[in-house]
């Protein structure tokens, strides 16, 4: 399958742009998800402008992995950790266009960010999909996609992808110049509706709940990684020289 438009690397320095914190707040969009300790997946991190907020977040036992498919991507984020002293909570990846490689991470992660990507990669259902098998049970997703390219039908069917991948939608959120959505793994729907989870509230009449998607094996590439620190929860992550 065939990559859909890729973001050049100068964009990607433009979205790193401080400039853009007046609009979109990464702290502020992210600080009602995330607490100390947590692991968190930032797909499609390009130069960390959402990763390095969510590693002070997550504090020196949380960890952020990122994946993103172009190489120089990550190693401007890797040098801007490495500048504000986040260097060691942070594990980029080079991803290839058909599979993210986040299999070793099966059950691992607390919170996974789709922010500007999923229209930009060829095979949403694929990637949905290797997204859930990543998360524990009752974990979220952060699902934002820019309002400017994507219309609101084409979001719709995007989180039509999510769903039957076995993330449901519980709730929207407001991030400026997006549609964006959170998603929960395994929020179940008992028989009157009501949403069976972390997530307090009433579900939103989805009927039934699809069976998850299947991610087959793929292999990665690790570009920075982090030692395994002793006291981090789950068994520690292969790093691979
Ligand atoms: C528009 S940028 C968004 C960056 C970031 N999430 C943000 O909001 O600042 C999209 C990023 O997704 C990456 N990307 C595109 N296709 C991808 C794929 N199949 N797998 C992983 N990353 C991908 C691009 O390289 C680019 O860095």
């Amino acid at each position: 399958m065939s990559q859909r438009h890729l973001c050049p690397v100068w964009v990607g320095y433009l979205l790193a742009n401080p400039i853009r914190t007046l609009f979109q707040n990464p702290e502020k969009i992210l600080g009602p998800h995330l607490t100390a300790g947590m692991w968190v997946l930032d797909i499609g991190s390009a130069m960390g402008f959402f990763s390095l907020p969510a590693a002070r977040l997550v504090g020196p036992i949380g960890r952020v992995v990122c994946v993103d498919l172009q190489q120089k991507m990550l190693d401007a984020l890797l040098r801007r950790a490495s500048r504000v002293q986040l260097r060691g909570r942070i594990e980029a990846r080079v991803c290839g266009s058909e599979c993210l490689g986040i299999a070793d991470l099966h059950d691992r992660i607390d919170m996974a960010l789709l922010i500007a990507v999923i229209h930009e990669i060829a095979d949403p259902s694929r990637c949905f999909a290797e997204v859930h098998d990543s998360l524990r049970a009752g974990g979220h997703v952060l699902f934002a996609e820019p309002r400017g390219h994507v219309a609101e039908e084409t979001f719709g069917a995007s989180l039509a992808a999510a769903e039957r991948a076995g993330l449901r939608k519980i709730g929207s959120l407001r991030i400026p110049w997006s549609r964006a959505a959170l998603l929960e793994k395994g929020g179940c729907l008992e028989p009157d509706g009501e949403r069976i989870g972390s997530w307090g509230g009433r579900a939103e009449g989805v009927a039934g709940v699809a069976a998850p998607g299947k991610a087959g094996p793929c292999p990665r590439t690790l570009v920075g990684g982090l030692q395994p620190e002793p006291g981090l929860r789950g068994t520690p992550m292969p790093v691979i020289p």
